[in-house]
């Protein structure tokens, strides 16, 4: 079967996956039968384009680099009549995240999964917010909600949990969620001060205009949600998950960490006990013994702790075009084995 795609948003996530498929194209035809057009993209910049038998991926990415508006196969149509009147069968919601309503994503996912098309996405508004009401949208009418990229990126979290680790109970996951605040007390243990490394990982790129998402630690919030309802078959809303963000963390903390042999880590943690599951963010200082004390930078680090294999630590990138886009084609790929 080929997959007729349609892309809803066409910023760093949206152009990374456009890009894997097209320089993968042939390796993915020849090592999982996988095959697809990309037949629609709506953007709130570039426009809305629709061709059936599937756009031209070189001219999209031509537009994407120049950041200039589509100008062939135009549509005139909004989000939601894309999404139920184009052929596609899988639409990679990819829009901009929002932690407070789900923004126009989640309308996006209930209209797709409620035609029986299948929703693929990196954005946690709609997996934070509403998971189960979307998991039964998409089993009642034959779809799939996936959401790998949800969490840390590319780094399989969300399919490890359900694929290589299935048969393990997962009684806890602890770990470093969020690059930017990770970036920050790493390089604040060098002795640079918040203010100025804020600064730094806004140039950088790992830091919005607006940080607070970062540093107050709502991001690492929702993704701890998103494991508890997902992975320990929870239904806790975001404001169950105590939050606390790096803002206080200061250079006597760092000293303090240091004479101790400990570090500061903002860390996201879900615990099921006996059925009963908590969530909470909030910076630790932790042993340097820890395998999650060696991850600096820009890393993310998750450790599950299972009953048959004891602790196990996946550590990789949290964000990024091409791993993030990853995350996207890992669930196509699922879709294309089911
Ligand atoms: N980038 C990463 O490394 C990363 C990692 C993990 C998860 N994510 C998540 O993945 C999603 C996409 O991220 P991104 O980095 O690609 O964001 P982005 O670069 O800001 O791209 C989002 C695109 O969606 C467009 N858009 C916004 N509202 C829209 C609407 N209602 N209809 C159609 N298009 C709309 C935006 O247009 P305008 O610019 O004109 O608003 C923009 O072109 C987000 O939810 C993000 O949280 C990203």
């Amino acid at each position: 079967m080929k997959h007729k795609l349609a892309i809803l948003g066409f910023g760093t996530v949206g152009q990374g996956i456009c890009e894997i498929l097209r320089d993968k194209e042939v390796y993915l035809k020849n090592k999982y039968d996988f095959e697809f057009d990309i037949v629609a993209v709506s953007d709130l910049h570039f426009g809305n384009v629709y061709n059936p038998q599937g756009l031209d991926i070189n001219e999209l990415l031509g537009k994407g680099s120049q950041k200039t508006p589509f100008s062939t196969d135009i549509k005139d149509w909004d989000n939601l009549s894309m999404i139920k009147d184009s052929n596609a069968t899988t639409i990679l919601e990819l829009t901009y995240t929002d932690l407070e309503t789900g923004g126009p994503a989640m309308e996006h996912c209930r209209v797709a999964l409620g035609a029986g098309k299948n929703i693929v996405t990196s954005n946690k508004g709609p997996a934070a917010l509403a998971y189960p009401e979307m998991k039964k949208i998409a089993d009642e009418n034959g779809a799939q909600f996936l959401i790998e990229g949800t969490v840390c990126a590319g780094t399989p979290v969300i399919n490890l949990s359900d694929g290589p680790l299935a048969g393990c109970e997962i009684s806890k996951i602890r770990g470093i969620l969020n690059g930017t605040t990770n970036y920050m007390l790493s390089e604040m243990e060098k002795g640079v001060g918040y203010d100025e490394v804020l600064k730094i990982a806004q140039d950088k790129g790992y830091a919005e205009a607006d940080p607070t998402g970062d540093v107050e630690g709502h991001d690492a919030q929702g993704k701890v949600t998103i494991l508890a309802n997902i992975v320990m078959g929870a239904s806790l809303k975001v404001s169950d998950i105590p939050c606390k963000g790096i803002t206080e963390i200061k250079s006597e903390d760092m000293d303090n960490a240091r004479n101790n042999n400990k570090r500061w880590k903002l860390i996201g943690s879900v615990e099921n006990n006996n059925g009963e599951v908590k969530g909470s963010v909030s910076p630790e200082m932790i042993d340097l013994s820890h395998p999650l004390a060696g991850v600096m930078g820009a890393t993310n680090a998750l450790t599950f702790t299972t009953d048959l294999l004891g602790d196990v630590t996946i550590v990789g990138p949290g964000a990024g075009k091409i791993e993030t886009g990853f995350s996207i084609l890992t669930d196509l790929l699922r879709i294309n084995r089911s």
